[in-house]
């Protein structure tokens, strides 16, 4: 039987294969179709101190190869996720990771410190990657200052694995991958989405409400692929979970090649619900076929054959 897990910090994932934030609801939404339990872990939709209602519509747009996403964080805050919502997705054995952003780096401080509270959260991922909101977000995602303020902070204030989801809407994405490094954090997603724009030519206008906003899907699976080599190889030490245009079991591998140690899995989910588990299952025939036990023996593995070269 092949080995699929994946550990960060203390806490060990059954498989690699999770759910991008924002892209699977709560987790429960799913139930009907299979067993969210099957997977690594759910991600919580980003969640904010207070609940949001979100950006007003158009929030989705669809564009070749992938989408435009406005959603502006509407999510039913911390407490209430907290609280209530964690507890009956833990009770159904899922792995539930808490999606965290703040307006502030104090309310960043808070939030881990309310989810430390409970053992049904598994792990926070730092969102300082959001492009889709006027005050934090990706603002605290492009500075290196306030990322390694903010994750030094919630590694200070949670004992949980703190993961930084970092934006690909800069210049140098090892500089901001540094500083959450040096903040002490335990993984890394790469990558949120990239700015993006539509122009409704009816209209003479953007299509989106705030004119720019996130695009996801295949289009950006090399943009993603680029950031988690570049980051694996200046920071061979950091775990990696790979995120952007994963759409089948073979974009997964070249993820794990360039080394990520896990994937989300996001926009493809609007295509097919089911792709997650299939490709659970579709990397396990593909590692017993290649007599591999363990995944962790093909994690960054495209950087090791260009060392040796
Ligand atoms: O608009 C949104 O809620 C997007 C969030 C994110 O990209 O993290």
């Amino acid at each position: 039987m092949v080995d699929l897990s994946v550990k960060i910090k203390n806490y060990k994932f059954k498989n690699p294969v999770m759910t991008g934030s924002g892209t699977y609801g709560y987790g429960d939404e799913f139930e009907e179709l299979y067993d969210p339990s099957l997977l690594g872990a759910v991600l919580s939709k980003g969640l904010t101190m207070r609940e949001r209602g979100g950006n007003p519509p158009p929030r989705i747009h669809e564009t070749p190869a992938g989408i435009l996403n406005s959603i502006g964080l509407a999510n039913m805050g911390i407490d209430r996720f907290v609280n209530d919502k964690c507890f009956n997705l833990a009770k159904k054995n899922i792995d539930v990771i808490a999606n965290i952003s703040g307006k502030s780096i104090d309310e960043f401080g808070k939030m881990a410190e309310k989810c430390n509270k409970t053992d049904a959260i598994k792990a926070v991922e730092v969102n300082v990657s959001c492009p889709n909101v006027k005050e934090g977000g990706m603002a605290f995602g492009v500075d290196t200052e306030n990322i390694y303020k903010i994750t030094s902070l919630v590694k200070n204030t949670t004992d949980k694995p703190v993961i930084v989801k970092l934006s690909p809407n800069v210049t140098d994405i090892t500089e901001m991958a540094q500083a959450a490094v040096e903040g002490k954090a335990d993984a890394l997603t790469l990558i949120n989405t990239l700015l993006g724009m539509a122009i409704d030519i009816k209209k003479e206008k953007p299509v989106m409400y705030n004119k720019v906003a996130g695009l996801s899907g295949p289009a950006i699976k090399p943009v993603g692929l680029r950031m988690v080599y570049q980051v694996k190889e200046k920071f061979p030490d950091i775990k990696i979970i790979g995120s952007g245009g994963i759409s089948c079991w073979q974009d997964a591998v070249e993820y794990f090649m360039a080394g990520a140690s896990a994937v989300q899995i996001g926009t493809a989910l609007f295509n097919d619900p089911m792709l997650p588990v299939n490709i659970i299952e579709d990397l396990r025939n593909y590692l017993m076929k290649k007599n591999v036990e363990k995944i962790d023996e093909i994690i960054g593995i495209a950087i090791k054959k260009e060392e040796c070269k």
